[in-house]
């Protein structure tokens, strides 16, 4: 199975706290860096090329949801930054997810990159299960609800899902075998869980078959960033069960 070095949430609000986090996260192997809505939308592609200058590898994390047209034409604009993975809402329906995954090929083969992973946000983990009847009045439960957009964004074109590392399982028995599972909500034993609810440990996710972690805070929010991502990388990809 594929597994991809731990992706760091770089949640921080100044440029200058990010690139403090770039130049110390320099080492081998490389983690992945997610770059979200606040810091992209504060500095752009500009802060996207900083990172990839220090030779890391980008998950642009933008959740993009609106009609598939304009998707299309942001997606291929997105296609065109040279970051391996970013993100679509399933909810915005298969039409939707399928522009968008043919925009990015597109943006990324007319600059002659590779094209980027997308993977979809089925349900967010702050809806729960009175919110999914209350509010989206929808029947199924939260797990059929999440299965039933993993198969929808699967057929679409997306490459794979942000889930729960719990929630990898039901997702991979109505998916193929390459689809990726990118699991947040992670604490190593004996860190802060902060706002997080549910945490698996980075071993734990990778016994429950996640092919990428994301970590932030325990990371981004350490005295020693290096150490904690070093420690992380070691349990996820290296350590014996
Ligand atoms: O600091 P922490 O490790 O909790 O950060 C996790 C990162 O993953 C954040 O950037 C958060 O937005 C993201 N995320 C999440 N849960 C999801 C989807 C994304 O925590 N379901």
């Amino acid at each position: 199975m594929k597994r991809y070095s731990p992706m760091v949430a770089i949640d921080v609000a100044t440029k200058d706290e990010a690139i403090s986090l770039f130049d110390q996260l320099t080492v081998e192997p490389r983690p992945i860096l997610k770059l979200g809505m606040e810091l992209y939308y504060h500095f752009g592609p500009e802060i996207v090329r900083a990172a990839q200058q220090r030779g890391f590898k980008i998950f642009l994390d933008l959740k993009l949801h609106d009609i598939p047209n304009t998707v299309k034409r942001a997606m291929f604009v997105l296609g065109q930054l040279g970051v391996d993975f970013t993100t679509i809402h399933a909810a915005g329906g298969s039409e939707m997810v399928a522009a968008g995954a043919a925009g990015l090929r597109a943006g990324a083969a007319a600059v002659g990159l590779p094209a980027p992973r997308l993977l979809a946000i089925t349900q967010l983990t702050s809806i729960d299960e009175a919110a999914l009847h209350s509010e989206q009045h929808v029947d199924l439960s939260l797990v059929e609800s999440v299965q039933n957009y993993a198969r929808l964004a699967e057929a679409a074109g997306a490459d794979g899902v942000v889930c729960s590392a719990q929630e990898v399982q039901t997702i991979r028995q109505v998916t193929g075998p390459d689809f990726l599972c990118v699991t947040p909500g992670i604490r190593p034993q004996n860190a802060a869980k902060a706002d997080q609810k549910r945490v698996v440990t980075p071993r734990q996710a990778r016994q429950l078959g996640s092919n990428a972690i994301v970590v932030g805070r325990p990371i981004i929010q350490s005295r020693n960033p290096v150490k904690a991502y070093e420690q992380i990388e070691h349990d996820f990809l290296e350590a014996e069960d």
